[in-house]
């Protein structure tokens, strides 16, 4: 029995975690997989009634489960920023969820390429460092000051940095420090070529710009050399803006590709695009060790919010993850194979060009899976 945390959060949210809720019903039906789910009211409903966003209370209470099922946050009521770091972020820190893995599968015929060649790359980004650690500020004469000190706490450390800036003219600065740390990069390292290995790839592709970033990212690559070699892994070495113009000329030359926070944030999004758009594109936040979060890439979408329109693959391919990484990969290859005979008979919501909704797509997936039709 899997104990999961399920946590809808706003808009949409709602709406396609429930449809996966569905899905997960008709699995445990028809196989060994068996949960219980407690609902934590997290979001901005919760927010604007009491001013809570993720509590001490909330944190304990999720510490207790196997695995969180997150639907989207975000509220037009609430000030862009409070509940995506407030919820989102500081779940992923304080559960130290690593690794953010996000898979682009060419969905046909949603796919946006002039060739139709199957894909099927696993992004795995650092989640905890590089340039997005905070680390940053300005001085000059506008912010008083050319002494710079700065924190940065993370699981694996805290660091202290203090600078003395002393420019040749009186004009403001700003700058943000990227920084990786060995032992941030050794868990990463590891955890690629694992997966690469459990995915049968028998290459990496490493994807920076060591050519320019040559300190932080040249260490990157000795380190990701070192274990490639332990596991015996071919490693390709991939500059961002050569893998950005490549995913779009030949997807299908990938598989497991492991890139720096940052590249992987924008790196991903062009990846939800090439496999049919938001509405497919599912992702997990991974500690290995510990607890993770599985998540439609999607927000909360005021826009459609409410109407029933949302198409609940996403969140229904995040529940997928969650299970293979539950130890259900069995699972969660029923519910990919229910997912891809629906996109064949186009039962799909208005987003893919049908005409069916939330509910009827995630009904029609758990039919599938119940059917044993998908097996
Ligand atoms: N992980 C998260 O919880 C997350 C991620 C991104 C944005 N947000 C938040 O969500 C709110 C809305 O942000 P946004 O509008 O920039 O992004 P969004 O992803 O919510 O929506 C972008 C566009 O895509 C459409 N769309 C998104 N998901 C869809 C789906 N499943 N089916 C059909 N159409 C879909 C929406 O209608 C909208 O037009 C903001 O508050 C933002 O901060 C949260």
């Amino acid at each position: 029995m899997k104990h999961l945390a399920i946590i809808p959060g706003d808009g949409i949210g709602k709406e396609v975690i429930e449809a996966g809720l569905e899905v997960f019903d008709a699995v445990a039906e028809i196989s060994t997989f068996d949960y219980d789910g407690e609902l934590f009211d997290i979001g901005a409903d919760r927010y604007l009634r009491t001013g809570e966003l993720l509590t001490d209370e909330d944190i304990d209470g999720l510490r207790k489960k196997d695995a969180i099922f997150f639907g989207a946050i975000g509220d037009p009521k609430v000030r862009p920023g409070i509940l995506e770091q407030g919820v989102l972020l500081k779940m992923r820190a304080v559960f130290d969820q690593y690794i953010n893995m996000r898979p682009v599968t060419s969905w046909f015929p949603f796919v946006p390429l002039k060739r139709e060649v199957p894909f099927n790359m696993t992004f795995l980004r650092e989640n905890t460092e590089d340039f997005y650690m905070g680390a940053g500020g300005r001085f000059g004469p506008s912010f008083g000051g050319k002494n710079v000190s700065l924190k940065v706490k993370r699981e694996l450390y805290e660091l202290e940095v203090d600078m003395k800036a002393d420019p040749s003219n009186d004009d403001d600065f700003a700058f943000e420090i990227g920084f990786l740390s060995k032992k941030g990069i050794t868990r990463f390292a590891d955890y690629a070529c694992r997966f690469a290995m459990a995915r049968g790839d028998d290459k990496i592709t490493l994807v920076d710009k060591s050519n320019v970033i040559t300190h932080m990212y040249g260490m990157q690559r000795d380190i990701f050399r070192e274990k490639a070699d332990q596991y015996g892994l071919e490693l390709e070495f991939m500059f961002v803006d050569a893998m950005a113009m490549a995913m779009v000329v030949r997807p299908e030359t990938f598989g497991t590709v492991a890139v720096p926070n940052l590249f992987g944030d924008i790196l991903t999004d062009l990846g939800a695009q090439l496999q049919g758009g938001l509405g497919m594109g599912c992702s997990g936040n991974i500690n290995p060790e510990g607890l993770s979060m599985f998540e439609p890439i999607h927000g909360s979408a005021p826009d459609i919010a409410g109407r029933g329109i949302a198409n609940p693959i996403a969140a229904i391919l995040a529940g997928q993850m969650l299970l293979e990484d539950q130890g259900y990969p069995g699972e969660g290859k029923l519910i990919h194979n229910a997912v891809t005979e629906c996109l064949r008979e186009n039962k799909t919501t208005p987003d893919l060009g049908g005409k069916m909704t939330t509910e009827q797509v995630g009904k029609a997936i758990a039919d599938k899976i119940r059917e044993g039709k998908s097996r």
